[in-house]
C-alpha cells in the first residue's frame, strides 16, 4: 500500500473504515460537491483503494483514497507547482483541515457503541453502515445546498451545487482523471456570497433549472452580502458575511437557528441541516413527515400511522427530544446513519459482493412490490434531501432489519 500511495504522490494518515468510510459519507447526502472516480489500479489485495475522491476548496484540490488501514491524501495547487518545503507545508495545511472537516477528534466507534446499546434499530444496522460520521462543512456552502435541497433528492441537488459552482466561481484548476484515460477535469470552487447576490443571479439560477430556490438562493446571499458587506482583504480567503456564518457556531442552538430562519428559503428542517453538519450542534434531528412516521413506530411516539399528520414545532420539538433521549447527544449524528441506511442508492451498501447486485426485476413486479412495501418503505428516515427519493419507495434496504427489530421487541 505505502509503495503505491507515495508513488502517486500521497500522504498516509492512519485511519480505520470504522472510524469514516468515504464510500458512504461522501455520497449519503450531507456535502454535494465531492467527484468520486473509480481507479484502474492492478488488482491488488482487497484493502487497496477502488476510488480517488476529489474536493475544490478556495486555493487547492484535495484528492483522497481509502485503504482498510489508511486515508490518503494529496494537495493540488494551480500552476506555478510548489516546491518540495512548500509542497510539504500544503500537505501539513491539508491534514488539519482533513482533521477537522471529518471530527476525528470524534470516536465513531465509541459513539456506534453506545447507539448500540441504547437502540435496537440502530443495533440491526450498525455493522452494514459503519464508519458514517457528521461532516463538518462550510456553513455557507451548507446553507446554500440545503436551500437547494428542499423537494428535491440527492443527484438532483449535485447537479445544482456543481452546476452554481460551475456558473459562479472561475475555474481553479484542471486534473487529469485518475483511471489513466487522459480525460481532464476541471475544478471550482464553491462561489462566495457575493457572486450569488449580484441582482442577475436569480434569473440565470432559474434557467439552469433551479425553479423557486433561484429566488431564495439570490436572496439569501444578498441578504448576508448588505449586513456583513462583501469586502475580501487580500490575506482572508473567505468574505465577512462567510466568517459571521462561522461564530454561530459559538452560539446556543436556539440562537443560532433563530439567525438562520431569518433567510429567505429555511425553514425549521433546513436550519435544522445547517446546525447539524456545519455549526456543531450535534445533538439537532432535522425531523420530516418520515421521522415522525419512525417515531410512532419504532420509538413508541404517539401518533397516527394513517394520514399526515401536520408537523406542528411543538410535536418537531416532541420528536426532537425523543430522539435525544434515545440516542443521546450525538443524536444528529446517530440519525444519518439511519438516514443513509434509508437511501436507495444504499441499497446494495455493505452486502456481501455478491448479493450486491439486485436480480433485474420486470417493472410490474418491481411496482407491485414496491406497493406490498409501502409499509416498510414509509420507514424512510429520509429527513432532509431526498424525501422524493424516498417517495419513490424502493430504498427499503435497512427496513427487512428494521421490520426484524422491532417484531422482536
Ligand atoms: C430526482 O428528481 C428529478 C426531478 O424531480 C427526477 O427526474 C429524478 O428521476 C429523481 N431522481 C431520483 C434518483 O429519484
Amino acid at each position: 500500500m505505502t509503495s503505491l500511495a507515495m508513488a502517486a504522490g500521497f500522504h498516509a494518515l492512519p485511519l480505520p473504515i470504522i472510524q469514516l468510510s468515504l464510500s458512504a459519507v461522501l455520497k449519503c447526502g450531507q456535502s454535494f460537491r465531492w467527484s468520486a472516480y473509480p481507479l484502474n489500479l492492478p488488482a491488488g489485495d482487497a484493502s487497496s483503494p477502488t476510488h480517488e475522491y476529489r474536493f475544490c476548496l478556495r486555493d487547492r484540490v484535495v484528492c483522497l483514497r481509502q485503504t482498510a488501514t489508511h486515508i490518503l491524501y494529496r494537495t493540488v495547487l494551480p500552476d506555478p507547482q510548489p516546491g518540495a518545503d512548500q509542497q510539504e507545508l500544503l500537505e501539513a495545511e491539508t491534514l488539519l483541515w482533513l482533521k477537522d472537516y471529518f471530527q476525528l477528534n470524534v470516536d465513531l466507534a465509541l459513539l456506534y457503541g453506545e447507539w448500540g446499546s441504547r437502540d435496537k434499530v440502530f443495533l440491526g444496522i450498525q455493522d452494514r453502515f459503519s464508519g458514517i460520521r457528521m461532516l463538518r462543512q462550510d456553513p455557507w456552502e451548507n446553507l446554500i445546498s440545503f436551500i437547494c435541497s428542499s423537494n428535491n433528492n440527492i443527484s438532483r441537488i449535485t447537479k445544482m451545487v456543481q452546476s452554481l459552482s460551475k456558473e459562479y466561481s472561475p475555474p481553479l484548476l484542471s486534473l487529469p482523471v485518475p483511471d489513466g484515460s487522459g480525460v481532464e477535469e476541471t475544478y471550482h470552487p464553491f462561489p462566495p456570497p457575493s457572486a450569488l447576490a449580484h441582482p442577475d443571479v436569480s434569473a440565470r439560477l432559474r434557467s439552469l433549472g433551479f425553479g423557486y430556490r433561484a429566488d431564495f438562493i439570490h436572496r439569501t446571499a444578498k441578504m448576508l452580502v448588505d449586513t456583513h458587506g462583501d469586502s475580501m482583504h487580500s490575506r482572508e480567503s473567505s468574505e465577512p458575511s462567510e466568517r459571521w456564518l462561522m461564530t454561530l457556531r459559538h452560539m446556543s442552538t436556539e440562537d443560532a437557528r433563530a439567525e438562520l430562519l431569518k433567510f429567505v428559503g429555511v425553514g425549521r428542517k433546513v436550519a435544522d441541516c445547517v446546525l447539524l453538519m456545519s455549526l456543531d450542534k450535534t445533538d439537532v434531528v432535522p425531523v420530516d413527515t418520515h421521522v415522525h412516521q419512525i417515531a410512532i413506530k419504532y420509538y413508541g411516539m404517539k401518533g397516527s400511522t394513517k394520514g399526515k399528520t401536520n408537523m406542528t414545532p411543538k410535536l418537531y420539538d416532541e420528536l426532537c427530544t425523543k430522539f435525544v433521549k434515545v440516542w443521546g447527544d450525538y443524536a444528529g449524528w446517530a440519525h444519518s446513519v439511519l438516514f443513509t441506511s434509508d437511501l436507495k442508492s444504499f441499497a446494495s451498501h455493505g452486502l456481501p459482493q455478491t448479493m450486491s447486485t439486485p436480480p433485474a426485476s420486470p417493472v410490474k413486479n418491481r411496482k407491485k412490490r414496491s406497493r406490498e412495501m409501502t409499509d416498510l418503505a414509509s420507514t424512510n428516515l429520509l429527513s432532509t434531501s431526498s424525501s422524493s427519493e424516498s417517495a419513490t419507495a424502493t430504498g427499503f434496504a435497512c427496513s427487512p432489519n428494521l421490520a426484524k427489530r422491532v417484531k422482536k421487541r
